[in-house]
């Protein structure tokens, strides 16, 4: 009997039906994630799981699911799942890193043109029937070009931005845990982080969640920026402390924010974050270009049939689930 997979929800390609030639696809076939209790149950019956950035793998769920052998997670960040747990019960993790890299980075320069130059507030004024004259003043923004843009973290999609950054004569700082140097070919400073937030016009984020990563933007971190600086995110919502950043949009320092990524996903509409006109708010997009997704989705089931067949996965989160042979 072919194994049976609970896949959480519809993905873009032909990588479902890949998968159905090879095992009994159970398919959440609803738009939003299945509830807690729905996933424990699905997860019961399973060999493999497929499961998106949405759902709470923890070690309820995976004591609930007797004969599971692989899980494989549609995302690069695996803050949803508990590893630890994970690999305690010898269960490898997959997830799909590399294929969002550039395509991340599309959105992060996006959201940094889009904020300085008011993009966003702009299309409004117009649709709001505002647009009355060409007036010298109005919505003036910041210049991009030979501005400092500063890295927090300063992997594959920190060093894309910096990539970015050049063709746009920026000057350009990074921090990130390691002190070593930019590669080749790469103009970029390494600085500590409170240098990197006083002297940046733009600072974007790129550090995976972590316990050390949570709120690294607080408070003292969002008073150090520039007066009219902007802070783009698409890296994870908690690693910003965002009652913070209300605050601190609302003192004007920083000036903007460009966020892809929330604490809580999707932002209640009543959120005080949203009444603010100097902040872009996108709905976690950032790897969301048809051709990425797709291959983000081959890649996911690619580690899950790696799982079900015993081989180590292409790409694992919990390598240490190998030991050490
Ligand atoms: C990831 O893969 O971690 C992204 O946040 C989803 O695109």
């Amino acid at each position: 009997m072919p194994d049976r997979v609970f896949v959480t929800r519809r993905l873009p390609g032909p990588a479902l039906a890949r998968l159905a030639e090879s095992v009994t696809v159970d398919l959440w076939p609803e738009d939003l994630p299945p509830p807690p209790e729905v996933l424990r149950e699905r997860a019961s019956a399973a060999a493999g799981l497929l499961s998106l950035l949405t759902d709470r793998i923890d070690a309820v769920v995976l004591d609930a699911a007797r004969w599971l052998r692989v899980v494989s997670n549609m995302a690069t960040g695996c803050d949803n799942i508990d590893l630890v747990a994970a690999t305690a019960r010898g269960i490898p993790v997959g997830h799909t890193p590399g294929i969002l890299t550039e395509t991340t980075a599309d959105l992060a320069f996006a959201l940094l043109l889009a904020g300085a130059r008011r993009v966003v507030e702009g299309d409004r004024f117009v649709r709001d029937g505002r647009w009355r004259t060409w007036d010298p003043s109005a919505l003036l923004g910041e210049d991009v070009h030979g501005a400092t843009l500063g890295l927090v973290g300063f992997g594959a999609i920190g060093q894309a931005m910096a990539r970015r950054a050049q063709g746009f004569e920026m000057r350009v700082l990074y921090s990130r845990r390691s002190v070593t140097p930019a590669p080749l070919g790469l103009s970029a400073t390494p600085v500590p982080l409170d240098t990197l937030l006083r002297e940046s016009d733009f600072v974007s984020l790129h550090v995976p969640l972590t316990a050390e990563t949570r709120h690294l933007i607080g408070a003292r971190e969002l008073a150090l920026m520039k007066p009219r600086s902007l802070l783009v995110n698409t890296a994870r919502g908690a690693v910003v402390d965002q009652q913070a950043l209300v605050e601190a949009l609302r003192s004007g320092r920083p000036g903007a924010a460009a966020l892809d990524v929330m604490t809580v996903e999707p932002i209640d509409p009543h959120d005080p974050l949203l009444t603010l006109p100097n902040v872009i708010v996108t709905p976690h997009i950032g790897s969301a270009s048809r051709a990425t997704r797709e291959r983000m989705a081959m890649l996911a089931v690619e580690n899950l049939l790696a799982g079900l067949a015993g081989q180590r996965l292409p790409h694992c989160a919990n390598p240490e689930v190998y030991g050490s042979g």
